[in-house]
């Protein structure tokens, strides 16, 4: 090897810089690594290629994926000699409509926004421009122009266009008008090409990374805790099992009951509805930790709010009593909101404006007094309302709406569990902002939780978001072994199968708090989305697992 030189591309004039040095060097060096970066300076591509002699100019030439996104051109000011994109730039995306057999709108899926692709006339035969029908993918070459046209400030003036794949436009679902979101379901395969799936899958995307940025900021370890596992972590019941026995011939037990022995796992398993059990075994030894992974429910409930399959994030933190979960918990939602308004603007601004006109249809009663964006504001600027469950009982109970009987699950008293309208009645009607509830009676919640003095209550907490309802539920855990051990009894939860979880309470055991954050509620209430199916890729809902 002569030498070797790593050149990183960003598309402004530090591009030219490094090609100049790259011309002075070649023939001195036998291999080029190229990096290419976005406007966040990370990596969008990376190539080494070999430079023999001579024909460096001929490789870049063949590199395929030297695109640029669509997101990023658009950004730039047109003619601005900085931007570097006076000279040709290629671009690949879809064909979004194709009018006057010279304007194409593409997109890419960086960003809502097409980039209008203008065709010389002329250039290219009627054969050819019959193929560039909606929703075909193509590959376009030309120089960036600031745009005559009204609706954008420059476009791609092409001369070279390749098809990278045909598509039936007859046949092609997505017509270039308003899909109901219902239709839209039914092709989960291909609604990521429309602009509101679009917004809701990037600000899903974002939302993720600030998990991760928010947790790894603050010294966690990311954790994987198992998707197949023997326990029950909430312990009500709605597991998926887990099994290689043939549904036939079973093989079965003396008393008739099924031998999980000869099962591929030696005992029975199923599909994790937590890992939150796993999860304080990794911070009563790395102090704080969180997970982040699928969590399945075979809960029958055929609401906007459930999935059969979720995704939780559950941080588990030593040394952390109740209030410190809460104040954790309180920060960590506003801080990921605050990443998606930062970061993703116009997809936000999308979204708001998409809600706004979804509830024009609604009567003026159902509508939401705020904007999504006024909404998030308010929340990212005032303190969660604090109160205990026995405070909420009696708010409740004294509501006009309890004593004129308009709740379907009238308040009985303390005790009873509440039901998701009650919870939006708090924070919709009452409060006007979420809402910390606190100490639950012992009855309602799981056996983890730590009891506390009064006997009848536990160190729960469950925060509740305007038209969501819960959103997280948390609590303080029982670090002393014999209470631990008592209530397992009590609640009927095998304490010799769980020897591992006991464990951690009998060597070194702490006191430590967690909670669980559902992702997808957390995405429904930053985009504003209605229905849960809509703010993940393929939902598993009862009796639907289509894709
Ligand atoms: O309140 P849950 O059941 O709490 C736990 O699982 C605890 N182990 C968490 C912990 O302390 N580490 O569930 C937590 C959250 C709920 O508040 C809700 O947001 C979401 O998970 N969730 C669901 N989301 C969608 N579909 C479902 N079927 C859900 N069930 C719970
Ligand atoms: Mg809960």
């Amino acid at each position: 090897m002569k030498g070797y030189l790593s050149a990183c591309f960003h598309c402004n004039n530090t591009a030219k810089f490094a090609k100049t040095k790259i011309f002075e060097l070649y023939g001195l060096l036998d291999l080029v690594e190229i990096i290419a970066l976005n406007s966040n300076k990370s990596i969008v591509t990376r190539r080494i290629l070999p430079l023999p002699p001579n024909n460096y100019q001929d490789k870049i030439q063949q590199m395929f994926n030297k695109r640029v996104k669509i997101k990023e051109l658009l950004a730039q000011e047109p003619n601005n000699q900085a931007t570097g994109f006076s000279e040709e730039v290629t671009v690949m995306g879809w064909v979004r409509t194709f009018r006057n057999n010279q304007f194409i709108a593409l997109n890419d899926g960086s960003t809502n926004n097409n980039l209008q692709v203008v065709i010389e006339l002329g250039k290219f035969d009627d054969e050819f421009l019959k193929r560039i029908t909606t929703s075909a993918a193509l590959k376009a070459t030309g120089i960036i122009i600031p745009s005559m046209g009204k609706g954008q400030k420059l476009e791609l003036k092409a001369t070279d266009i390749e098809i990278l794949g045909d598509s039936d436009a007859e046949k092609y679902p997505l017509q270039p008008k308003k899909h109901s979101l219902e239709f839209l379901r039914e092709i989960a395969h291909l609604r990521f090409r429309t602009n509101t799936f679009g917004s809701v899958f990037r600000v899903r995307h974002a939302l993720a990374y600030a998990v991760h940025k928010f947790f790894n900021d603050k010294g966690f370890v990311y954790m994987h805790t198992p998707v197949i596992t023997g326990s029950d972590a909430e312990g009500a019941g709605e597991l998926f099992k887990v099994t290689t026995l043939p549904f036939d011939n079973t093989p079965r037990n003396d008393d008739g009951s099924i031998n999980f022995k000869e099962d591929f796992f030696g005992r029975a398993t199923n599909l994790t509805v937590s890992g939150q059990l796993e999860g304080e075994s990794g911070a009563t030894a790395f102090g704080d930790i969180y997970t982040f992974g699928p969590t399945f429910r075979a809960e029958n409930s055929n609401t906007a709010r459930h999935l059969a399959e979720f995704w939780m994030i559950e941080p588990e933190m030593a040394f952390y009593d109740l209030e410190d979960n809460m104040n954790l918990a309180e920060e960590f939602i506003k801080y990921i909101i605050k990443y998606a308004m930062d970061n993703n603007r116009e997809d936000m601004d999308f979204l708001a404006q998409r809600l706004a006109e979804e509830e024009k249809q609604l009567p003026q009663d159902k509508r939401s007094e705020l904007g999504l964006i006024a909404k998030l504001e308010f929340v990212l600027n005032n303190n969660f309302e604090r109160l205990t469950y026995t405070e909420a009982i009696d708010i409740l109970r004294e509501s006009n709406h309890n004593k004129k009987k308009k709740f379907q699950y009238p308040i009985t008293g303390w005790g009873m569990d509440l039901q998701s309208e009650h919870e939006r009645y708090l924070v919709e009607k009452h409060f006007k902002k979420p809402v910390i509830l606190s100490n639950y009676p012992k009855e309602i919640k799981a056996f983890y939780m730590r009891q506390n003095d009064d006997g009848k209550t536990v160190a729960a907490m469950d925060i509740l978001a305007p038209g969501i309802g819960e959103i997280v539920g948390g609590s303080q855990r029982e670090e002393r072994l014999d209470k631990l051990e008592q209530r397992m009894k009590e609640m009927n939860v095998p304490v010799e199968e769980m020897w591992w979880y006991l464990d951690t309470r009998r060597y070194g055991t702490v006191p430590h708090a967690g909670f669980g954050l559902g992702f997808e509620r957390m995405v429904q209430f930053v985009t504003g989305m209605t229905n849960i199916r809509d703010v993940i890729a393929f939902p598993r809902t009862p009796k639907s697992a289509e894709f």
